[in-house]
């Protein structure tokens, strides 16, 4: 079984944070403490989600949780642990996000997909990509979402 977790960040949400079978991937290897919190983004691989680094059909399964803010505090807690968006140029980022994550996945293979709705509707997001989710939860702020890459 092969993972891959595109924008691991600090590993928060993962039981096992060095899970054998995952790639950890992030555009940023960091390693502070802000407001009392500690920030240890280190990953396996340093890439850009939108043009990654594995050939096609590698992954049984890709967890794509990219960066949700538009806004964040220079020095935020927020910015430290989940990054930001361009604010000009998110709908692109995202969908080729999207592209690059079904373009590595197995066909059949699943993609988990988490998107806080708190300043980006999830609607929103998914009328600026290609992919359609099979299922996922449809009310609160932290969204989980199920796409399947199909075979042809
Ligand atoms: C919402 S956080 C991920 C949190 C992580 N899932 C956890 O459990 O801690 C988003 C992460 O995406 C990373 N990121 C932002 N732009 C990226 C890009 N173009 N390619 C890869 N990672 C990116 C940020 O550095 C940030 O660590």
């Amino acid at each position: 079984m092969k993972i891959l977790d595109a924008c691991c960040g600090s590993r928060m949400f993962w039981y096992d944070k060095n899970n054998e079978n995952t790639i950890y991937q992030d555009i940023r290897k960091e390693i502070f403490d802000i407001h009392r919190k500690h920030v240890d983004v280190n990953p396996d691989i340093l890439a850009d989600f939108k043009n990654m680094p594995y050939t096609d059909n590698e992954f049984d399964l890709v967890i794509f949780d990219p960066p949700h803010l538009k806004w964040a505090g220079p020095n935020s807690v927020m910015k430290a642990q989940y990054g930001q968006l361009d604010i000009n140029n998110w709908q692109d980022d995202i969908s080729k996000g999207f592209d690059e994550c079904l373009r590595v996945l197995k066909p059949t293979g699943t993609l988990i997909f988490k998107w806080s709705d708190c300043q980006i509707h999830i609607k929103e997001v998914l009328a600026n990509i290609k992919h359609k989710p099979i299922l996922g939860d449809k009310r609160g702020k932290t969204r989980w979402l199920v796409f399947v890459k199909e075979v042809d």
